[in-house]
């Protein structure tokens, strides 16, 4: 008799506060195993030590995807939660359509950094956030779900971002619950 399961093997990449982690954490529990942050110190790994997840500091310099991919032998799927370096080669390969990252903006509008501050300097009166999957270029990969927020005549770059941000924690969590499905079952 096959035995089949639905658990999955994920790591989260990130270079911040972590608050993504702490969504996908507190819906995926144990199957978010292992967590790898560019900056020493980053709220990211604090949060990860503090509820058991192994936590690991890759500086970057060279061979940094080639580092990281090292550490994710045992990885279904990847997801950066403000990772603020690019994915390249060898890594991107080895995890093709099976790396997500959330971005703070209704993509293809407002690609790269601070995307909700480029969404109020210009004038938009909406934005909202987007899970894709990775590729080689920036913010471009594959939309899986996008949420979209309202922006407030009194935002301010603060306000809009912390809105944008409850936003990705609803939908990161839904995104990955979308993904895992289409994976095939282990036996
Ligand atoms: C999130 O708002 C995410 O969308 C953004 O970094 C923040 C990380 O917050 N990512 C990007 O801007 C990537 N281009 P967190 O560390 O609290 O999850």
């Amino acid at each position: 008799m096959t035995i089949f399961s639905a658990v999955k093997r994920i790591a989260v990449l990130g270079s911040g506060n972590g608050s993504n982690f702490e969504a996908l954490h507190s819906e995926f529990g144990d199957q978010i195993c292992l967590v790898i942050s560019d900056r020493p110190g980053s709220g990211i790994l604090k949060k990860a030590e503090a509820v058991g997840v192994s936590a690991i500091t890759e500086k970057s310099g060279p061979e940094l995807n080639a580092r990281i991919l090292a550490r994710l032998q045992d990885i279904d799927l990847v997801c950066l939660a403000g990772f603020m370096r690019m994915v390249k080669e060898p890594f991107l390969s080895a995890f093709e359509k099976r790396i997500l990252n959330i971005h703070p903006s209704l993509l293809p509008r407002f690609p790269g950094q601070e995307a909700w501050k480029q969404a109020l300097d210009a004038g938009e009166d909406e934005t909202g956030c987007t899970v894709h999957f990775v590729d080689a270029g920036i913010d471009t990969g594959e939309m899986i779900l996008q949420e979209r927020v309202p922006i407030l005549e009194n935002d301010t770059a603060e306000s809009l971002h912390r809105r944008i941000q409850q936003a990705e924690h609803r939908i990161y969590p839904e995104a990955l619950r979308r993904v895992i499905a289409t994976l095939p079952h282990e036996s």
